[in-house]
């Protein structure tokens, strides 16, 4: 057998894509109900205002995530149920909606994994800077210990940040996630800084009242593969891995920024003051890794530079993406499916960075499931797509690369940020009009495939 015993077998979700209740229970405003109320911001206008409901149908999730057989949650806290305004007394009504979710998922067997940060920052940081300030990571680290206090008697396993690359770039590179600001890549090198910071802020926190905590971050990772062999190509393939991957590995597992990325992205280093390289590169007890995609890259031509630069303001400058990847399939986002990217990327993070443990945080796809409202929903894409990439952990885990839990993204159908809800991820479809949840093939397959591991 080549899993585990103890392997966390579970899903993932977090609070702004399924909870809803967004004005209930003194929850605070975030930066994303406020980029989704803008125009224009997010697919048909849609928001996490309703979403999946979860907030009231916490319960009944629980129960469905029992029959499908998972022995893991992992699930984020809403920082502005707990800190509606960003500071002050914390909320007791948002701590005791997420001590009842642990509590429902500790008599059910199920072993929770709370993610801090899932980028839904109370607004009213936002307001005071948010992460360009270096004080919000100390507010994280706060927000961290008062978390821990509640529910650190009963959650052991504890990601920080969930994809800093996406709260920095696509934030404040790329404007496609709150808050929408397009092409600050200072401000991003920046944010990214403090998001680094706040997760070493937040380990020593989250000790203090969980001692035995197992506690690491959570990257969005890509193999990044050549398009042709010209030295510039070659290049091109460093560039993008450091932008992609070592702007996060490096500070985390290395303590330092890679050589050249700030000159790549045409911006000074961020602030970083004595003895933060330290912090952010506090042991950690696992990289949690989300993996979906490989990205297939070459040198760009001068005049194609040129363009993208002025189209979408792309970083680094030079690096082409090959889309049109002959045979692949592709899924609703666009991304390809490509399964041995990730025992690859297993296999080199093991071996570069040496780090005690792996976690899949996220591994999943979006296709266009279609539900006649009776009756099952076949997703047989879906269940091969599952079968691949589990198969790809087997393989990494049988070179001995020290995997301890896969999380399939996603429990639920849910709002695929500005996607909103036409990308659905779930291993359980979820009628939005009247919050039905029906178990796709994909759910009942993956209950069966975990059924069969936890026998052995
Ligand atoms: C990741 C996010 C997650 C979800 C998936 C599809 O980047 O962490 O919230 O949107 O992608």
């Amino acid at each position: 057998m080549t899993f585990p015993r103890d392997f966390l077998w579970g899903a993932a979700t977090s609070a702004y894509q399924i909870e809803g209740a967004t004005h209930e229970d003194g929850r605070g405003p975030s930066v994303w109900d406020a980029f989704a109320a803008e125009p224009g911001r997010t697919y048909l206008g849609q928001s996490g205002e309703v979403a999946a409901d979860h907030y009231h149908r916490a319960e009944q999730d629980v129960a469905l995530m029992a029959e499908l057989g998972l022995n893991a949650y992992r699930f984020s806290i809403a920082w502005p149920r707990i800190v509606p305004e960003g500071s002050g007394r914390p909320n007791q009504a948002g701590l005791d909606f997420y001590s009842r979710l642990v509590d429902h998922l500790l008599a059910a067997g199920i072993t929770p994994v709370a993610t801090l940060y899932h980028w839904d920052l109370p607004l009213a940081l936002y307001q005071q800077g948010g992460w360009r300030n270096r004080a919000t990571a100390l507010a994280l680290a706060d927000y961290a210990e008062v978390i821990a206090a509640r529910l650190g008697d009963r959650v052991r396993w504890w990601v920080t940040q969930n994809e800093p690359w996406c709260s920095a770039y696509l934030g404040y590179g790329a404007g496609e996630h709150a808050p929408g600001i397009v092409g600050d890549m200072q401000a991003a090198v920046d944010v990214a800084h403090h998001l680094l910071l706040s997760h070493g802020l937040a380990i020593p926190r989250i000790r203090a009242h969980a001692p035995e905590a197992r506690i690491g971050a959570a990257l969005n990772l890509f193999p990044i593969f050549a398009g042709d062999q010209r030295p510039e190509t070659l290049r091109a393939v460093q560039r993008a891995d450091r932008f992609h991957n070592r702007w996060f590995l490096d500070p985390l597992c290395r303590g330092e920024y890679p050589a050249g990325l700030f000159d790549d992205l045409g911006v000074a280093p961020p602030p970083i003051q004595d003895g933060d390289m330290a912090i952010i590169s506090t042991p950690d007890d696992f990289l949690g890794v989300n993996y979906y995609n490989r990205w297939v890259v070459r040198a760009a031509r001068p005049a194609a530079a040129a363009s993208a630069r002025r189209g979408d303001e792309r970083v680094p400058d030079g690096i082409d993406y090959i889309a049109d990847l002959p045979q692949s399939d592709i899924t609703a986002m666009g991304w390809e499916v490509y399964p041995h990217g990730l025992d690859m990327m297993l296999e080199e993070l093991n071996r570069a960075y040496h780090v005690p443990a792996l976690l899949i945080t996220e591994n999943g796809a979006a296709f266009h499931d279609e539900w006649n409202g009776v009756g099952r929903v076949a997703d047989q894409r879906r269940v091969r797509y599952l079968r691949d990439h589990l198969g790809a952990v087997e393989r990494a885990i049988g070179h001995g690369v020290p995997v301890v839990g896969y999380f399939a993204w996603s429990l639920l159908d849910n709002y695929e940020w500005a996607m909103g809800y036409g990308k659905r991820f779930g291993l359980i479809y979820v009628d939005f009009e009247t919050q039905r949840r029906i178990i796709k093939d994909s759910g009942r397959w993956y209950a069966g495939f975990i059924a069969g591991q936890r026998a052995m």
